[in-house]
């Protein structure tokens, strides 16, 4: 029964598809982002105002090495952790990773009315979102699996992960 860790950029579906995962699994579910904040007693907004990215980044792979040797978790990770190397590494090694892929324009569609993402809410264009995953891509490629989730719903989603659980022997029967 191995750890399912979920990637992918901001908006796309990780912490929904990550809740009725757990739910299926019976595994625990853990957002990496809500374990951040709840560390530093300060909103993500806040760590990126006060402490920059780095320092935002600082505290991911802190918290992450804390979840090492955890076991029954679906792990729910920021849009931007896997650009760190030691990250990726940590996840690896954690559990089955699988990145959720979305277009940008969907993206875009899903966050135009959000403005918790400090890396977004300077400049939430279609460009924007584009650079940056594009940027991403290599790191959000190394992944055990990738899943396009566009016009898919949660539950669909949540199915064919559970199918390429059973099929590399990451779980039993479900
Ligand atoms: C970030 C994504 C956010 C959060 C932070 C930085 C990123 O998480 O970790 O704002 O660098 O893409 P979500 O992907 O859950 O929105």
């Amino acid at each position: 029964m191995k750890n399912v860790i979920l990637t992918g950029f901001m908006g796309t579906g990780k912490s929904s598809v990550g809740k009725e995962l757990a739910l299926q699994l019976n595994y625990r579910y853990i957002d990496l982002d809500a374990l951040i904040v709840t560390d530093a007693g300060i909103s993500i907004n806040e760590v990126f105002a006060i402490e920059g990215e780095a320092g935002f980044r600082f505290r991911e792979s802190e918290i992450l090495s804390t979840l090492t040797g955890e076991t029954g978790i679906v792990l729910s990770t920021g849009g931007g952790a896997i650009i760190v190397d030691k990250n990726r590494e940590m996840l690896h090694e954690l559990g089955f990773v699988v990145n959720l892929v979305a277009p940008a324009e969907e993206i875009l569609r899903r966050l135009k009315h959000e403005n918790d993402r400090p890396l977004l809410n300077d400049n939430k264009s279609l460009e924007r979102i584009k650079t940056l995953i594009a940027s991403r891509e290599p790191f959000y490629a190394d992944a055990d699996v990738r899943i396009e989730t566009s016009g898919k719903c949660v539950t669909e989603i949540v199915d064919l992960i559970l199918i390429w659980l059973k099929k590399v022997g990451a779980i039993g029967q479900v």
